[in-house]
């Protein structure tokens, strides 16, 4: 008989929890019970997994001996009060948030790129999940810098809403709506308005002038990759999309490699699906291939022209999937095949 687990999601009610909560069911990870965690507003509601309809429990009293694993999605702050907690109850988390990603003694994981260091997750009981942004562009470039090496990375993101919250979603609806029909807007979630419109601001602002969400993509990138000589210098911007994130990287390799080597490496890799037909509408989008979809689609494939051994492509993924649950229940599928 297959060994069975009991799982607890902490922030079932939130946009990254709910596709947690999808994608257990749908991907027939061997759960026994399920436990919807979230705050003192919620308890009492109803959330889905597949076909099991579970009653959400207050975070606040949940006995983490009763779960062997937690996947938590509830904010930093909540992370650092209740991942410890969970893990002295003997519940491993993999935690979604930023809170301990950069603690050398938390393995920061992405299986298609660094699932040896799962095995570390005994030191703490605790494994990070990385970034959305950082997340699909890794998988997208551990092909290449294992075949040439990578120097140096420049990126760009165009970063969908959802990745804020639901808050963020029902914002970008309210203000489209009013914009349309030529009414007064108002912001709460971001500083600007969000329809039709671009902020170049994602998470606070650091002292060198770069946001953290930047830096994040800068640290975790060394980290998964176990390379701190690759350099990364990212502008990360909010666009008014509702799901999926797209980036435009520009890399530079140790060693050339054509474009044509970079398809046939990235057309073979796990996760990813190329899309790069030079032609309208031969590349993937946010809207079109990535929302509610599991790979790293990747396109506009080429040589840079203002460098020799640069590369330019666009990498567009869904980021509540591969980009926080997806990535989140993949650990747990080895954590369970190899370490439980
Ligand atoms: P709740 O719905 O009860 O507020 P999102 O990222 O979409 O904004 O969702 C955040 C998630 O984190 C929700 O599930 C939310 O639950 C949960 N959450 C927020 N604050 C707390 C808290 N103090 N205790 C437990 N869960 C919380």
């Amino acid at each position: 008989m297959t060994q069975t687990y009991d799982i607890a999601v902490v922030g079932a009610t939130g946009a990254v929890g709910e596709v947690m909560l999808a994608m257990l069911a749908e991907r027939k990870f061997p759960v026994r019970r399920l436990y919807a965690l979230a705050s003192e507003r919620s308890a009492g509601t109803t959330v889905r997994s597949g076909d099991r309809e579970i009653t959400v429990l207050d975070l606040a009293t949940f006995d983490f001996s009763q779960a062997q694993i937690g996947l938590f999605s509830a904010g930093g702050d909540i992370s650092a009060a209740y991942a410890p907690k969970a893990a002295a109850a003997g519940c491993i988390v993999i935690d979604n948030t930023a809170h301990f990603r950069y603690e050398d003694d938390i393995p920061l994981v992405v299986p298609e790129v660094n699932p040896q260091d799962i095995a570390r997750y005994k030191a703490r009981g605790i494994i990070a999940n990385p970034n959305c942004s950082t997340i699909q562009m890794v998988v997208a470039l551990k092909p290449i810098h294992d075949a040439v090496g990578i120097e140096r990375i420049n990126v760009c993101t165009y970063q969908s809403v959802s990745g804020t919250g639901k808050d963020a979603i029902e914002e970008l609806q309210a203000q489209s709506r009013a914009v349309l029909a030529g009414t007064a807007i108002s912001s709460k979630v971001y500083p600007k308005p969000i329809a039709f419109n671009v902020l170049p601001h994602i998470d606070v602002f650091l002292e060198n002038g770069y946001t953290k969400e930047e830096m994040k993509m800068v640290w975790e990138t060394n980290k998964i990759m176990g390379d701190p000589s690759i350099r990364v210098n990212p502008t990360t911007a909010r666009v008014p999309v509702l799901y999926g994130h797209s980036e435009a990287l520009h890399i530079e390799t140790r060693e050339k490699l054509s474009a044509a080597a970079a398809r046939r490496l990235l057309e073979k890799a796990p996760g990813i699906v190329v899309l790069d037909d030079r032609q309208p509408g031969g590349y993937p989008t946010a809207v079109t291939e990535s929302a509610g979809r599991d790979p790293v689609f990747v396109g506009r494939i080429r040589e840079d022209i203002s460098h020799p051994r640069g590369l330019d492509m666009w990498v567009v993924s869904d980021n509540l999937r591969k980009g926080a649950a997806l990535n989140s229940i993949q650990i747990a599928e080895h954590l369970v095949a190899s370490y439980l």
